[in-house]
């Protein structure tokens, strides 16, 4: 099944083609396409994404996006089966461009549009590449952390999945991006921030760690941003890459331990991560380094899969549509994962 998906939940509009076989028993898939552009730049100035620059610059993108592709690819465009397109979670005038967009577009190549959930889509993205046999990775611990969420889920399959916890508050990469932004640091600031930590050490202020003893799989990280807030104003000469470094220390331990803690409790043979946050290499270093401790595979999509893409949005709606479910072409800004 060769599947076109559109991307169009937050700030990066993407189009990608995949090609997907197997089934959900053993699904494969072959990226043949795969754009971003990223409107980074035009929301910089504000400091967060603006939902109504989200829709414009989704509109300007999306018929350029496709234009490329045309000329890349035009056969593989034309033998598309499947269009695929988020509907949610995100943000709601951003999901809809990509939606109107979709729904004119499967008219045009005369292709059923799927409606393709955004989460779902960070879940399978580990698929996208190079990974073990599935017959030797469940069960999973899978930890979801972006800009929008902080998920923990364990998997006994790819069709028997179930949320163990989620953040109470922001998530693991909005308390990036927001101290980013208190450090004077540009928008978004994972990466700026994960850059400037590396000068800095990540003893130096021992941050809070928020629900770490607590008895379930839940996160909360708006406590330790408003730790920081107030050891910035108690020492305002503080060298920002030991804020930033231990900072990035007490989010990674917190992640790192509930996620193994998870591990233990389900006896999970792999422990996967995904989303924004999952590009941080220290991250998965930590995630990695303990997985070999425990002997544990330890799954994590390239990079440019973490971050918001159209490709493992295709992933995610190949495995939904196998398993035959069906969402309403309608924006759904606050949908959950399941
Ligand atoms: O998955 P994603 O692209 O979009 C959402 O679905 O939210 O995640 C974006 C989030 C942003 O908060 C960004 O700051 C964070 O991922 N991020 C990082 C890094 N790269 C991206 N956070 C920490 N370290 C990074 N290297
Ligand atoms: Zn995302």
């Amino acid at each position: 099944m060769r599947i076109l998906a559109i991307e169009t939940s937050c700030d990066e509009t993407a189009l990608a083609i995949v090609d997907a076989r197997g089934g959900i028993k053993a699904p494969s898939f072959a990226v043949r396409a795969n754009l971003v552009a990223s409107q980074i730049k035009e929301h910089a100035p504000f400091g967060g994404v603006v939902p109504m620059i989200a829709k414009r610059e989704h509109q300007k993108s999306l018929p350029l996006l496709l234009a490329k592709l045309r000329r890349s690819h035009p056969r593989l465009l034309a033998s598309a089966d499947l269009l695929a397109v988020t509907v949610g979670p995100g943000l709601e005038p951003a999901l809809w461009t990509g939606i109107e967009f979709a729904k004119k577009l499967g008219k045009e190549l005369r292709v059923p549009v799927f409606g393709a959930n955004h989460l779902r889509g960070h879940l399978a993205s580990f698929l996208l590449g190079p990974h073990p046999s599935l017959k030797n990775i469940f069960p999973a611990i899978s930890l979801i952390v972006s800009g929008g969420h902080t998920i923990l889920m364990v998997l006994q399959s790819l069709t028997k999945e179930r949320k163990l916890g989620e953040t109470r508050d922001d998530a693991a990469g909005e308390a990036f991006d927001k101290i980013g932004r208190f450090l004077g640091l540009p928008y978004p600031g994972g990466p700026h921030l994960e850059k400037l930590a590396k000068k800095g050490n990540k003893n130096a202020i021992a941050f809070p760690r928020p629900m770490l003893h607590h008895k379930n799989f839940d996160f909360s990280f708006s406590g330790l941003k408003t730790a920081v807030v107030y050891y910035m104003h108690q020492h305002p000469r503080a060298p920002k890459a030991d804020v930033a470094a231990s900072f990035q220390e007490a989010v990674l331990e917190v992640l790192v331990r509930k996620t193994f803690r998870a591990a233990e409790a389900y006896r999970a043979r792999s422990v996967i991560i995904a989303g924004g946050v999952a590009a941080n290499t220290a991250l998965r270093s930590a995630m990695r380094k303990e997985a070999q401790a425990r002997k544990l595979h330890f799954l994590a999509p390239k990079p440019e899969y973490n971050t918001d893409n159209a490709a493992m949005i295709a992933a995610g709606a190949y495995l939904d549509s196998r398993r035959g479910i069906t969402r309403k072409l309608v924006a759904r800004g606050s949908m959950g994962i399941a």
